[in-house]
């Protein structure tokens, strides 16, 4: 049904993307969002494989309804005990599965077994997050920032707190995006360093620029959006209290956000954990757009799973 193509086979990360597949998707996207029933065939007797060796509300659901509602199904594979390629290679375990269904859906810990299983499978393999990116998430982020602000251009964004998995992917967005995009975590939990580059370069295509700064109130300073995540991943669990404690001063509260733009939005991809990286009296505010970004990523995936899986009309 689709005639328009991204440049990419799979997504495994936004930095294999090009800015038109970006907007490719963001208009996708938007059809769907307004005009769901047109697409509720394009996917039948199409059926999508889920992964999965973390938790996950959002994905998890965002996924198979997305699916159910083009006329497709999906199945879930908990490898929550097993991780892939354990009890057998990534390799057979791609090679068995494009053998019945039309795509897959992994969030793995390591980044390379999702790498692995889009080398072996001919099929559309679609990262649903590991330990380094979490693609889908800023996709539906800079879609719902699109909405709000109608364009990326002129936007200054600051991430605050880890340099985690969903700060790599938004980085790389803002890249592409002309974003002015500042992150800011305590000593050592800097952003991997090749994606700064990555994305740095990037941005001097774009009009962007990514800065890696310490001091959170600096900042904050004149952003239009502001955006945190948890101190811990999940795979971090055993790190909590000690990143508790070196965390601590970049809690997005009141005394923060009142120092970015007056009418700064703030994101979180959740879930959240209120009083830690975010004080309630911010998430629970007007300022919050946290569930129109979970919204979103139905409306994303969506977009992806039509791109990536239906047949060419
Ligand atoms: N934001 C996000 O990916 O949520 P889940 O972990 O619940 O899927
Ligand atoms: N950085 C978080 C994102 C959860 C959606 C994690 O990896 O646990």
């Amino acid at each position: 049904m689709s005639n328009q193509k991204l440049s990419v086979s799979d997504l495994i990360s936004i930095q294999n993307l090009t800015t038109s597949d970006i907007s490719l998707i963001f208009s996708s996207a938007k059809m769907l969002k307004e005009k769901p029933l047109n697409f509720s065939g394009v996917l039948n007797n199409k059926t999508l494989a889920l992964i999965f060796e973390k938790p996950s509300l959002r994905t998890r659901v965002t996924f198979d309804v997305g699916m159910t509602s083009m006329g497709g199904s999906s199945v879930f594979l908990d490898h929550s005990s097993t991780k892939l390629g354990e009890r057998e290679s990534i390799k057979d375990v791609a090679r068995n599965l494009e053998r019945w269904v039309d795509g897959i859906v992994a969030r793995t810990y390591k980044n390379k077994s999702v790498i692995d299983l889009a080398a072996h499978a001919k099929i559309p393999v679609i990262n649903g997050l590991t330990d380094l990116l979490h693609p889908c998430q800023a996709l539906a982020d800079f879609f719902t920032i699109y909405e709000r602000f109608g364009s990326t251009n002129n936007l200054k964004f600051c991430f605050v707190g880890d340099g985690n998995n969903t700060c790599h992917s938004l980085m790389l967005a803002a890249g592409l995006l002309g974003v002015s995009f500042f992150v800011t975590t305590p000593p050592g939990f800097e952003p991997n360093p090749d994606i700064v580059e990555t994305a740095s370069k990037s941005a001097a295509l774009t009009g962007g620029s990514i800065r890696v700064i310490t001091n959170p109130n600096e900042a904050v300073q004149q952003a239009n959006i502001v955006y945190t995540d948890v101190w811990a991943s999940m795979g971090q669990e055993a790190e909590i209290e000690q990143r508790a404690s070196v965390f601590v001063d970049y809690q997005v509260n009141d005394s923060l956000i009142n120092q970015a733009d007056k009418d700064a939005l703030f994101m979180h991809c959740l879930p959240a954990h209120r009083g830690y990286e975010v004080a309630t009296s911010v998430i629970d505010s007007t300022r919050s757009i946290v569930y129109d970004q979970a919204e979103n990523r139905l409306h994303i995936q969506k977009a992806l799973l039509y791109l990536l899986m239906s047949d060419p009309s």
